[in-house]
This record gives structure tokens, C-alpha cells and sequence, in this order.
């Protein structure tokens, strides 16, 4: 539903005393309603444990208004052991999604990275077919039910030294950059109802991997969009590593050469890394509190950015945390997210609220 400026301003007024409030209560506006009174959809990824953990299934129902499936809809999930595809865990997740009336993106389709071993035995002529296949038949089960799908995830990365910046893997190998227009205009067939989009990475950071990334992406959908194929949307995932070195208003600009090729913005995968911040918690929340706020309100002033979601709710599903254990299991748990592990709100959901609330303004 969208709002006229007079309605959105209404719905501020509303909003604004009960929407900054420091702890979320059954009456404060919800991160998801706070961002549709902006004119923007906020969510986030989610997984299997949503199905097992009832409080963190009410956080995500109440704060959310579309998901992402964080794994499952993957193609390595799907047909771990050969070609034969299990949808069981996907058909419950699309099932919860739709018995809360949330709106949901299947991430991801097609992806360099990650394939399972099995793949690599197949020769190109049947990674094209499988292609076809796997698109065919997770697009086709879904059809009329997705908000959009991450058609093809990250094909750029350039440290792999292949000339364009291309990323490597069994799509790539089997058929060179055609992979993408493939993958799309079969995906478009599957489902004509739904988004089609372009996800990437790295693109927010300001040094040689993000400029590198963007002028790839910059290019391939520029191509893509003179072909004429579906690409709806290009999903930037906005995984924030402050360690980093960033210009968010030169990425703002890097946003808007995207908009003018006539696609919307999904910022799809947003936390940020507090691996290289202060060990004070509370210092440490304020920082991850304020690199939301600078990132958001920048990246915010450009219209075509339609949608934020974070990569899961709660510090307590991370993969960052996930990441930290494997390296460390003794070492500080990460707080990227919006909540702690124990569900409760941080600074940065004050600070997420205040900057789509700059939208309206
Ligand atoms: O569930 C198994 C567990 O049973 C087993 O003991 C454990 C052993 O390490 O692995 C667990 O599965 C892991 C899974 O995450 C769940 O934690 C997989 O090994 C691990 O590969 C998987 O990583 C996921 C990663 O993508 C690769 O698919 C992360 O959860 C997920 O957050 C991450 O998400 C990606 C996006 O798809 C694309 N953008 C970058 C983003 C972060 O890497």
C-alpha cells in the first residue's frame, strides 16, 4: 500500500513521538511499519529456526514485512546429493511466510559460489540443461507466490583474476556470461508475476574490490537491460565491514548510475561487522547503531532504493556469529543486527527508524 504525501505525513505525526521510542512494546511501531509510513518495504533473511523458536518467530513477524530465505532456497540446499531436488524445508518456510502475510524473496538460484561437489561432474551441455531444470522447477513450484527472486547471486569477483572481473564456477565455465541472460529470461518464463533480480556484493565499499565490482555490474546490466531482459531490480546486500574503507555518497552516486538504467534498489543482505570495534558492548552497539544511521539516511535519498532488509533480526542468527565460532569458539559473539540474542531492541533500531523516517521529511 502506498501512501500519498499527505497520508505519509499523517502517518509521521502518528508516528514520530511512539516510533524513536527506546524499547519496542506491543504499541510501537514495528520497524516494517515505520518504513512503509516512508514508502519503503523492510525485512529481513530468515531460516529454519524460525520455525523452531516462537519468540524469534513473533520478533520477525511483528518488525518484518517481507523475507528472504537466508539458505534453504538455495541451489546446494535443494539438491545437495545429485540433480533430484528436496523442497520439503523451502515448501515450510514459503508456508510460513504466507500464514503471516509476509511478502518473500528466494534467494538465491543461481550462484558461482558454493555449488555442491556433484556439479563439478557434470560436462557444460548438462549444466546447461540443469540450469534450465533447477529454474524450471523452483520458480515453476512458487509461481505467483514470490515478492522476487534472486535470479543470479554475486558474479562478480575480481581478486579471481578472470578478465571482466567475471566470478568463477560451473554456471560460468559452462557457458561464459551467458549464464545471466539465460538464467533470467528462463526464470521470466517460470514466472512472469515476479521481480526479477541481479544480487551483489561489495559494492558499498570504497576501494579496489568495490570499484571493480561496480564497474562490472554497471556494465552487465546496462547490457542486460538493451537486451531486453526481465531484470527488475539489482539487490546491493550492504554487508558492512567498517574496518573498511567507505564514501557513502560516492556510492550514492554509484546508486544513482544504476537507477538511470531504469531498475529498482533492493539493499537485500544489510548488517554490519563489529569484529574490529571497541569490546564495550555498549560503545559497541552505539557504533553499529551509527554506521546503520550514515548508510541509511545516504543511501535513502535516492528514490529507486525500494527495500532494506537485514541479514537476519537477531545477533542470535548471524552468520557473522556463525563465522566468529568457527574461527574463534572461545572469542567475543558478534552484535551486527537490529537485536541482541536475547531478542531485545538496540540502539540500531532507534537509529533505522530515524533514518527512514528522513524519507518522509
Ligand atoms: O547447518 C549446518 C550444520 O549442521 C553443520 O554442523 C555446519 C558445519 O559447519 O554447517 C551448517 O551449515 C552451514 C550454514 O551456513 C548454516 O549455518 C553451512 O556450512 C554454511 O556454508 C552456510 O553458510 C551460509 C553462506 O551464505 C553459504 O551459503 C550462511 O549461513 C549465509 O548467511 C551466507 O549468506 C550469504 C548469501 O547467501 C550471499 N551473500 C553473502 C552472504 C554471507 O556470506
Amino acid at each position: 500500500m502506498s501512501l500519498d504525501r499527505r497520508q505519509a505525513m499523517a502517518a509521521l505525526s502518528a508516528l514520530l513521538p511512539l516510533a524513536i521510542a527506546t524499547q519496542a512494546t506491543a504499541e510501537t511501531p514495528s520497524l516494517g511499519s515505520v518504513a512503509a509510513a516512508a514508502g519503503l518495504l523492510f525485512g529481513t533473511a530468515i531460516d529454519r529456526e524460525i520455525l523452531a523458536d516462537g519468540p524469534y518467530r513473533r520478533l520477525v513477524a511483528q518488525q518484518a514485512r517481507i523475507l528472504s530465505t537466508e539458505n534453504t532456497l538455495k541451489f546446494d540446499w535443494l539438491r545437495p546429493q545429485g540433480p533430484e531436488a528436496d523442497f520439503t524445508q523451502a515448501d515450510l518456510l514459503v508456508e510460513f511466510a504466507a500464514k503471516n502475510a509476509l511478502a518473500l524473496r528466494g534467494h538465491t538460484l543461481i550462484w558461482n559460489d558454493n555449488p555442491p561437489p556433484w556439479l563439478a561432474r557434470f560436462g557444460s551441455g548438462e549444466v546447461a540443461t540443469m540450469l534450465d531444470r533447477h529454474i524450471d522447477e523452483t520458480v515453476g513450484r512458487y509461481r505467483g507466490r514470490m515478492h522476487s527472486w534472486d535470479v543470479v547471486n554475486e558474479p562478480f569477483y575480481p581478486p579471481q583474476g578472470m578478465r571482466g572481473g567475471w566470478r568463477k564456477g560451473p554456471w560460468f565455465a559452462a557457458l561464459g556470461e551467458a549464464y545471466v541472460e539465460r538464467a533470467f529470461r528462463r526464470a521470466a518464463a517460470a514466472d512472469p508475476s515476479t521481480r526479477l533480480v541481479l544480487n551483489e556484493a561489495f559494492c558499498e565499499q570504497q576501494d579496489g574490490l568495490g570499484s571493480g565490482v561496480r564497474e562490472g555490474l554497471l556494465k552487465l546490466v546496462s547490457r542486460l537491460k538493451d537486451g531486453g531482459v526481465p531484470l527488475h531490480a539489482v539487490g546491493l546486500q550492504g554487508h558492512l565491514k567498517p574496518s573498511l574503507p567507505y564514501d557513502d555518497q560516492a556510492f550514492v552516486g554509484f546508486l544513482h548510475q544504476l537507477a538511470a538504467l531504469k531498475v529498482d534498489i533492493y539493499i537485500t543482505e544489510l548488517d554490519v561487522d563489529d569484529s574490529a570495534m571497541s569490546d564495550d558492548i555498549s560503545r559497541r552497539d552505539q557504533m553499529v547503531a551509527k554506521r546503520y544511521s550514515d548508510f541509511l539516511r545516504a543511501i535513502l535519498t535516492v528514490p529507486a532504493v525500494k527495500l532494506v532488509m537485514t541479514w537476519q533480526l537477531s545477533d542470535r542468527f548471524s552468520w557473522l556469529g556463525d563465522l566468529a565460532r568457527k574461527r574463534n569458539p572461545a572469542g567475543r559473539s558478534p552484535r551486527p543486527l537490529p537485536f541482541d540474542a536475547d531478542f531485545s531492541e538496540k540502539p540500531a533500531v532507534r537509529a533505522i527508524k530515524e533514518a527512514f523516517l528522513t524519507r518522509i521529511k
